[in-house]
């Protein structure tokens, strides 16, 4: 594969945004930044520029054998630098997906991706100050914010504190170091666990709790509070910040975590003109219809019936699953995985739309 430069140089106004239905993600570059954990760049297949908020995720297909499977990450690049987009995988003893990128992702590759989508951006939870909180990987969103800042507003007051095992293993360290002396009221803190030969550490050692807590952010009470990390540290830190009487509406995590067995809505809770309505959904793209029980989702239904529809959250979050629905009417239950301008359009998320009466989906 070429990647030199490109023969034709498009400007920002001469492109158009890129879409996750229509286009690719074409690895640009691969870059080590901390054991198991590596940056993978993306610019779009057909010179599109990416629209996001800084701290949203992304889905992607991942060609692992014998099956392909659909992992989430967070970007960890900014949207003020939107000809390429960016996440920062960590590959865990037991990943398959973020694994296989480690080993096998290289420059030149392509994929098919969902999204940008998400909540988890200080654009949808704006603050007049924030304490960024992470662990591992759980820095990745907070980076995308901090360049976003770092371009767009330097003078963002931010206390930043990521919590990492050994001091080798703080994702973005020198980056971040260099932006605390191009943005005067970013505030940094690293927490390590143990010590490693041949690393000076003149930071903190252990682990974020309680008494920590207003040391490393005094008026901590008084910012919008972004937490990343695995679900443990992310159950401490909100206990922790109950605790002490934090106004948790300013509160906020990113969590991916196994999809949910649907939950079937008990039987008296269904209403009659429901069940008398025996709903059938039409797969026009399979030419298959089948039917829908009351309070089973467009998603169950497909799969009963052998039809493909691409899912990973299963939980109306990732926006992986999303199809057109071409007529009929659905009760979309969803946790911001769609766009109000994608439903205005006709799409509805698979995962969490049941049919109300007869529908007709392209799939
Ligand atoms: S599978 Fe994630 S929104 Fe449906």
């Amino acid at each position: 594969m070429n990647m030199t430069l490109p023969q034709t140089y498009p400007h920002l106004d001469q492109m158009q945004p890129w879409n996750d239905r229509l286009h690719l993600l074409e690895c640009l570059s691969v870059i080590e930044e901390a054991p198991n954990v590596k940056t993978f760049t993306f610019r779009s297949d057909n010179q599109n520029w990416f629209r996001y908020e800084p701290g949203q995720f992304m889905t992607f297909e991942l060609p692992v054998q014998p099956e392909a499977v659909l992992r989430t990450f967070t970007l960890s690049s900014s949207p003020s630098r939107p000809f390429t987009i960016a996440v920062t995988a960590k590959a865990q003893d037991s990943s398959i997906g973020a694994r296989w990128m480690l080993d096998h992702l290289t420059p030149g590759a392509r994929l098919k991706a969902f999204g940008p989508l998400g909540d988890f951006s200080m654009r949808k939870h704006p603050g007049e100050k924030y304490l960024f909180i992470s662990a591992g990987s759980g820095i990745t969103p907070m980076m995308s914010m901090t360049r976003w800042m770092h371009d767009c507003a330097p003078q963002s007051d931010v206390n930043f504190v990521t919590c990492a095992r050994r001091p080798s293993d703080i994702i973005f360290r020198r980056e971040l170091e260099y932006l605390t002396s191009c943005m005067p009221n970013l505030k940094l803190a690293f927490l390590i666990k143990e010590h490693e030969m041949g690393q000076v550490w003149t930071g903190i050692r252990g682990r974020f709790e309680e008494a920590r807590l207003p040391l490393l952010s005094p008026d901590f009470r008084d910012r919008t509070i972004f937490c990343c990390g695995p679900e443990t540290f992310m159950r401490d830190v909100r206990t922790m910040l109950e605790a002490s009487g934090f106004d948790m509406t300013h509160y906020h995590q990113e969590s991916f975590g196994p999809a949910a067995e649907p939950v079937l809505p008990m039987m008296d809770a269904i209403s009659t003109e429901a069940v008398e309505r025996s709903a059938m959904v039409s797969f026009s793209m399979s030419g298959m219809e089948v039917p829908c029980a009351p309070g089973e989702t467009i998603l169950k239904a497909a799969r009963g019936a052998g039809i493909r529809i691409a899912a990973a959250c299963e939980s109306g979050l990732c926006g992986t699953c999303k199809v057109m629905k071409i007529s009929g009417e659905v009760d979309m239950d969803h946790n911001g995985g769609i766009l109000d301008d994608e439903i205005d359009e006709g799409y509805v998320l698979a995962c969490c739309s049941k049919p109300l009466g007869n529908v007709e989906i392209e799939a």
